[in-house]
């Protein structure tokens, strides 16, 4: 992106020098629209993201439709990305590195999944047993025994597992969510052969110093930032603090959105997740190597609220499209 589109740097010697992002507007943003998008503007949104340089975009979910009718047409957008995969395979640049990982919640969606090609997926736990039977229909046990087998065969092919742990920070039907019980769950996927958890803070209600304490707690039990990213939705407007208090204490991936977009469905209250361009941005100013082209990112994400019809939230997005726009 031109210098004057750019902060100044004033690096964070606290910071790592480096983040990876990994970019789920695709999946947790349009799994909770109102509308369905059709599938060749989702397969146009990746195609866009990897194209500003996001080189892990979560592409969609291979879940029960009728529960999340917006991601119906997870095989089809697969069809539609295969010219992006082949370009990825037969170059050793470009979009070298590509992983465009799904949501896979048991064994019939993994099965729809490796008949996609897919070479990365995750499955999504519950710190909550009220989260766990809102959003998977059964209990938090029965929905890690959903997963063992999901993992191990998953593993077993040379597929990437993720595994994500909801209501970390707080639950909108519990409540405070002890930390014993977060620990616990993380332990068991990792038991299970998870290679990396990815801690959400689904509906946006956690504060700086809260974060500390968790990674604290992990690191206690043995599960250190290595194996862990952070997943903060926006709906107190703290994702980008704790992003950076994450960061600050070892973390080097993050999950954000692209132009802010997202929520779940099954969590009231849940917004979007911390957006692409407020992390970049913030992380530029930092000294902070992403590898993303900030215009090309703003572009995509003005191109898909015009798809929706409605202005992304993210602050950046609105400042940047604007200079843009004046200078082009
Ligand atoms: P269930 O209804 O209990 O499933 O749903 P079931 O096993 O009893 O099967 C019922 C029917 O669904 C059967 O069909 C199955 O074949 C079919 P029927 O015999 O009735 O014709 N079915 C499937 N079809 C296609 N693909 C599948 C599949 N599985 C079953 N994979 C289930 C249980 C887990 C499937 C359901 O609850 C579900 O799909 N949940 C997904 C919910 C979801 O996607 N939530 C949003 C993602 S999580 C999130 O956003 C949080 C996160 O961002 C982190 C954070 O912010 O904290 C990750
Ligand atoms: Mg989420």
């Amino acid at each position: 992106m031109d210098g004057e589109l750019l902060p100044p740097v004033h690096p964070r010697p606290d910071l790592p020098g480096r983040v990876r992002i990994w970019e789920v507007g695709p999946r947790d943003g349009l799994q909770n629209e109102p509308s369905i998008v059709p599938a060749e503007v989702k397969a146009e949104l990746v195609t866009r993201l990897v194209g500003a340089g996001l080189s892990t975009v979560e592409t969609t979910s291979f879940v029960n439709p009728s529960w999340v009718p917006q991601l119906a047409d997870a095989e089809e957008v697969f069809t539609l990305l295969a010219p992006l995969r082949a370009a990825h395979e037969a170059s050793a640049s470009g979009h070298a590195g590509l992983r465009l990982p799904v949501l896979v919640p048991n064994l019939p969606g993994l099965e729809r999944a490796r008949s996609c090609g897919v070479r990365d997926v995750a499955v999504f736990a519950s710190a909550t047993e009220t989260f766990a039977r809102k959003n998977l229909n059964r209990s938090r046990e029965d929905a890690l025994e959903m997963f063992a087998p999901v993992v191990a065969e998953a593993r077993a092919d040379g597929i990437g597992v993720r595994a994500y742990v909801s209501m970390c920070f707080g639950d909108p039907w519990e409540g405070a969510v002890p930390e014993s019980d977060v620990v616990a769950v993380c332990e068991r996927l990792l038991e299970m052969g998870a290679e990396e958890l990815s801690l959400g803070d689904t509906i946006g209600v956690a504060t700086t110093g809260q974060v500390v304490d968790l990674l604290d707690a992990l690191a206690r039990a043995g599960i250190g930032a290595a194996q862990l990213a952070v997943h903060f939705h926006d709906t107190y407007g703290q994702a980008l603090a704790n992003t950076l208090t994450a960061l600050s204490c070892g973390i080097t991936t993050v999950d954000s959105s692209a132009g802010g977009l997202g929520g779940c469905p099954f969590a009231k209250s849940a917004t979007g997740n911390l957006a692409t361009e407020d992390l970049c941005w913030a992380l530029a100013g930092a000294g902070v190597e992403t590898g993303v082209d900030l215009r090309r990112l703003v572009e995509t994400s003005v191109w898909m609220a015009d798809r929706l019809a409605r202005p992304s939230p993210s602050r950046v997005v609105r400042a940047l499209a604007a200079k843009t726009k004046e200078s082009p």
